[in-house]
């Protein structure tokens, strides 16, 4: 008798310690689920005023971006202005000369650019129609190409010769000095030999070539390095700026240089890829 109430006691005492250890564990198990909760709710709240405001910087980004390009100025006055010419035959055998780099290596220029069969291309600046000519060959069959100049002189003398060739998948445009004149997402190639000096707006015309392109769609730019150790005076008062300035300019526009050949002495070759544009001051 005695044995049974030591063990009842014993017993009752375990299962008081029980009691009691359950009675104070599931407040505890509570407070720590409901503290999980109200940081899990937080959280929430947090990245939803975090979107938010993304939201909104966005749209005064893209607000400011907008603005910023219609207030663009000249970059270069007057450096189209002998190209207004209509009189085609000096521009021809300017352009279309030997001792010019880029007319001596356009074939393997143009080679470079490919394989570009069934390729939708913008040649833009595209002169005497040089490079248009080889780029109709090389995306045929299927592809197009679009010669693309602020001069109707110019297009007018392409869509002749091209005819003259039996060349039938080129569209000539006369752009404006801000556009190109594509639509959005039409072209997977823009190519721009010796003309990107030309650009008088760089940025609004970077912005029409980047929302012409498809997504991940090239762009290659050829022109004169400027540079005192090998670039005539005529280059150095003629040409804005060096590689460094043109790939800035280019990368602050929403492209990414993917290649940099070493194919001429006193040209670049560049080649860059549309990414996202970039925009400073992002929330990540
Ligand atoms: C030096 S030529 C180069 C022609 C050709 N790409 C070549 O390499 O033989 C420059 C050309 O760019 C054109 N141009 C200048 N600004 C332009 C712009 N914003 N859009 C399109 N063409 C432009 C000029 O009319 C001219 O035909």
């Amino acid at each position: 008798m005695k044995t049974t109430m030591i063990l009842a006691a014993c017993l009752g005492a375990a299962l008081l310690a029980s009691a009691t250890s359950v009675g104070y564990s599931a407040p505890r198990q509570d407070t720590t689920l409901q503290a999980k909760r109200q940081q899990g709710d937080r959280a929430a709240q947090i990245r939803a005023q975090i979107d938010k405001l993304r939201s909104e910087l966005s749209a005064i980004q893209r607000q400011q971006a907008g603005q910023s390009l219609e207030s663009e100025k000249s970059v270069k006055p007057g450096i189209n202005k002998s190209w207004r010419s209509s009189n085609i035959e000096p521009l021809i055998k300017r352009l279309e000369s030997e001792s010019r780099e880029i007319f001596a290596q356009s074939d393997l220029l143009a080679a470079v650019a490919g394989p570009l069969e069934g390729s939708v291309v913008a040649d833009i600046g595209a002169g005497t129609g040089l490079f248009t000519r080889l780029f109709a060959a090389a995306v045929a069959p299927g592809g197009r190409v679009y010669a693309i100049d602020i001069s109707g002189t110019f297009i007018d003398n392409i869509l002749r010769t091209c005819r003259e060739q039996g060349l039938s998948n080129v569209t000539g445009i006369v752009n404006t000095p801000t556009d190109i004149g594509l639509q959005a997402n039409s072209i997977d190639l823009a190519f721009i030999t010796d003309t990107y000096h030309h650009f008088e707006y760089p940025q609004q015309t970077l912005a029409s070539i980047h929302q012409a392109l498809r997504s991940a769609g090239r762009m290659i730019i050829i022109d004169f390095r400027r540079d005192p150790r090998i670039s005539s005076n005529w280059v150095m008062g003629h040409v804005r700026g060096n590689q460094a300035l043109v790939i800035q300019e280019v990368q602050a526009a929403g492209f990414r240089l993917v290649d940099d050949k070493p194919l001429m002495r006193t040209n670049y070759f560049l080649e860059f890829i549309k990414s996202e544009k970039k925009v400073s001051g992002t929330i990540n």
